[in-house]
């Protein structure tokens, strides 16, 4: 039976340190501020933004929310961001993803100003985590490095395989996994929906990272005995047979890799609150560079 890598309880720890962080920076005058954009009516969108809202201020930060009109244009929504850009008060900026299709994302993450840059989407926060150097670090991997890290699973010379190249999750963990470092140092694998026979990666892999969108996809029999699985994905499964008639998996099949696995995320509650507490780290980090207070950038520092 697999450990339950229960990324709730690390986001908790990760949220009651920067508490503290918060604590210090209120010594110095400064709140650290976090701007959250919202465009349009993206179901699953309000219910992200909503909780990265109420996580922010559990810690003490400043956070506000702008829900902007989904026909919104872009000149107003490119106005919108350079406010929050110029605006001291704002340590980060956020604009949540996906954007209605007349916007367009690259260009409009690109414009958000890389110092507030806690999502870690910007070309210069993947450039950093490319080389290796300090920066934002996109939230969603930077959470399952820590998930692993204070799990005590050493990646040192370990095999991971990721499953999916999106900008936002794999390839950046990829990235974050290759550096040589002591949460890191890992060969790594990205497949994606053009690799030749997946379950010959999968089945050789020490770490299987699952980030595809399809649900339950990575069954048992693609993993080996005593691998570590990590779950990002989060789908939406109709089920007629509860109240909101669908419920939320990842995907991975757990029922047939958790008794393969030594250590497997759980949907919800795995990559998904980490996610959240990475977002509040980078926003931390940025308002305590600008307060001149020399942080390692180490959530648990
Ligand atoms: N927990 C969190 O906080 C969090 C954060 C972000 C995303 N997510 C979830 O994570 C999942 C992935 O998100 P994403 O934004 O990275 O998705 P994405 O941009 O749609 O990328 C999916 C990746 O999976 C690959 N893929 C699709 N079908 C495949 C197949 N049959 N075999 C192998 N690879 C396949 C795609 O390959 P191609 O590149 O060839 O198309 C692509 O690289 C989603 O469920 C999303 O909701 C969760």
């Amino acid at each position: 039976m697999a450990q339950i890598l229960d990324g709730k309880k690390v986001a908790q720890e990760v949220r009651s340190l920067l508490k503290g962080r918060v604590a210090r920076l209120a010594d110095k005058g400064v709140v650290p501020g976090l701007s959250v954009t919202l465009v349009g009516e993206d179901a699953a969108s309000k219910v992200y933004v909503a909780s990265k809202d109420a996580a922010a201020k559990e810690v003490g930060m400043m956070a506000s929310t702008h829900r902007l009109p989904a026909d919104i244009s872009e000149a107003e929504l490119r106005a919108h961001l350079i406010a929050q850009n110029n605006d001291p008060s704002v340590h980060g900026i956020l604009l949540q993803l996906p954007l209605p299709k007349h916007l367009p994302e690259d260009s409009l993450l690109n414009l958000i100003a890389a110092d507030k840059d806690v999502d870690g989407f910007h070309p210069v926060s993947l450039g950093n985590v490319m080389l290796g150097r300090p920066g934002f670090k996109p939230c969603t991997p930077w959470g399952v490095q820590v998930l692993l890290h204070r799990a005590g699973i050493s990646l040192k010379g370990k095999h991971v395989v990721i499953v999916g190249r999106s900008n936002i999750v794999g390839k950046p963990l990829a990235n974050l996994l290759v550096q040589k470092a002591a949460d890191a140092d890992a060969t790594v694998t990205v497949c994606h929906s053009g690799t030749r026979d997946l379950a010959r990666f999968t089945r050789e892999a020490d770490v299987v990272v699952a980030a595809i969108g399809r649900a339950e996809f990575i069954t048992g029999d693609m993993v080996r005995e005593g691998a570590v699985v990590v779950d990002v994905g989060i789908n939406r499964v109709e089920d007629a047979s509860l109240p909101k008639g669908y419920r939320l998996c990842g995907d991975v099949h757990f029922a047939s890799v958790e008794p393969k696995a030594s250590f497997i995320t759980p949907v919800p509650g795995g990559v998904g609150p980490m996610t959240i507490a990475m977002l509040l780290a980078n926003t931390v980090w940025s308002a305590e560079l600008k307060a001149g207070i020399d942080s390692k950038h180490d959530p648990f520092q």
